[in-house]
């Protein structure tokens, strides 16, 4: 049995330790959201510089920035704290990247053109292109947003290489309703996690099932089991940060959906097998992580079923489709365009009952967990399983496990590619 790189630690580090992350405001409202950003990214470990324009400075004070990022706060080219005089140099060489947020609309225009009449543009422009990437978050009315020259000048700064965000739909400072509202501060802490994750699933297509499912008995009762979802939403965020377009069938769970990734929510495994074969056609890989039940009440009943009018109630019982398994015989799967991943979740025999699945399943990888230890739990073991052999990745955060998990099918994908 191989150990996946060494990776023992039951938790990982936090997503950003050891990033320096320069944060540029520029002027608007949502100024104030930055410094709950900056609050943020120092809490997943980053250390943040910030430099605001002289129009920022209108909206939140550099102090505020300062205490908040625990590092001076810098508006001006001509800051004489600098030995050397040259902040746009020294504040850039050393950063892993730079987000603007709020990004204004003014600002964008500037950048577009390579102007540089203040220390964050000229930052814009002096950082190395090759090693400090740009992520750009808009924020303006939704009039602004949509004007031609806006839309023009983003396109621009895309071709230009930087990350140009989106932005979010709702109420605005001025009390307009549209496009244009810059992302929360949590999107855009996880914006920036993601730019650091490799991209070894771009453009992939990543189909989940997650979650328990539950069977009817009656109008308010019914059976189901313990799993939280929790390790499928993990996968569900892992493969988006790896560059993958991500569909989740998520059967009753309460969790909140990855950012970026597209949800159905389900309730029974009917309901699942219908929603996941509905998919199948644009997927590129399928991971079933649902703890799908086995079985359903052949009849559910259409009032609640009373206790003590004909003693105990027995149920006639009926086995549920099997998903994996019908969707590994799809003609996507069976042409090799769909890659198949199961996991077994098992209380004993863990590698010999998940092998035996993997083969009874028709799929080329199944992952074993053991049931009781990974159901609600934020952390989980694995075992990877293909026709090679077993590869353990030790107990660690699902996340953790999630990303390395990508890697595992990113890796076999492009294998099966090359061929
Ligand atoms: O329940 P079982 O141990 O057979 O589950 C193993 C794998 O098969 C899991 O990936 C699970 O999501 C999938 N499965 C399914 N549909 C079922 C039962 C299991 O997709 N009805």
């Amino acid at each position: 049995m191989r150990n996946y790189r060494g990776s023992a630690t039951l938790r990982p580090m936090s997503d950003l330790s050891n990033k320096h992350i320069v944060l540029g405001l520029s002027g608007g409202i949502a100024c104030y959201k930055a410094a709950e950003l900056c609050r943020a990214l120092v809490k997943e470990g980053a250390t943040v510089q910030v430099v605001m324009t002289e129009a920022a400075a209108q909206f939140v004070t550099p102090v505020t920035m300062q205490a908040l990022s625990n590092q001076p706060v810098y508006v001006s080219q001509w800051d004489p704290r600098e030995p050397n005089n040259m902040a746009h140099i020294n504040l850039t060489r050393h950063a892993h990247a730079m987000l603007v947020a709020p990004a204004s609309a003014d600002f964008m225009a500037k950048l577009l053109h390579g102007r540089a009449d203040d220390l964050l543009s000229l930052m814009c422009l002096a950082r190395s292109l090759d090693t400090v990437p740009l992520l750009l978050a808009p924020a303006m009315n939704k009039e602004m947003w949509a004007h031609p020259a806006t839309q023009r000048n983003m396109a621009q700064l895309r071709h230009d290489g930087a990350h140009v965000l989106g932005v979010g739909q709702g109420d605005q400072a001025c009390g307009e309703v549209g496009d244009g509202r810059m992302l929360e501060p949590d999107e855009l802490l996880y914006e920036l996690i993601a730019l650091f994750q490799p991209k070894v699933l771009l453009g992939k297509k990543v189909l989940i099932s997650a979650g328990p499912t539950f069977e009817a008995i009656d109008p308010v009762r019914g059976i189901t089991n313990l799993s939280s979802g929790k390790m499928g939403f993990a996968l569900a965020r892992a493969a988006h940060e790896a560059g993958a377009e991500v569909h989740v069938v998520a059967g009753p769970v309460s969790l909140t959906t990855p950012y970026g990734v597209a949800r159905t929510d389900v309730r029974s495994a009917l309901q699942m097998h219908a929603a996941v074969m509905a998919q199948v056609e644009h997927a590129d890989v399928f991971i079933a992580t649902a703890a799908v039940a086995d079985w359903r009440p052949a009849q559910v009943a259409g009032e609640k079923i009373k206790k003590g009018q004909d003693g105990l109630p027995s149920f006639e019982w009926v086995e549920n489709p099997d998903i994996l398994a019908d969707v590994a015989l799809s003609n996507r799967a069976q042409a090799g365009a769909l890659y198949c991943v199961g996991f077994a979740a098992e209380t004993q025999y863990l590698q010999a009952q998940a092998q035996a699945k993997r083969v009874r399943k028709g799929v080329p990888l199944m992952v074993g967990n053991l049931g009781p230890a990974t159901f609600g739990q934020d952390d989980n073991a694995l075992l990877v399983i293909d026709e090679q052999g077993t590869l353990e990745l030790p107990r660690a955060a699902k996340l953790a496990l999630a990303r390395q998990l990508m890697a595992e099918i990113a890796s076999r994908i492009s294998t099966k590619e090359q061929v």
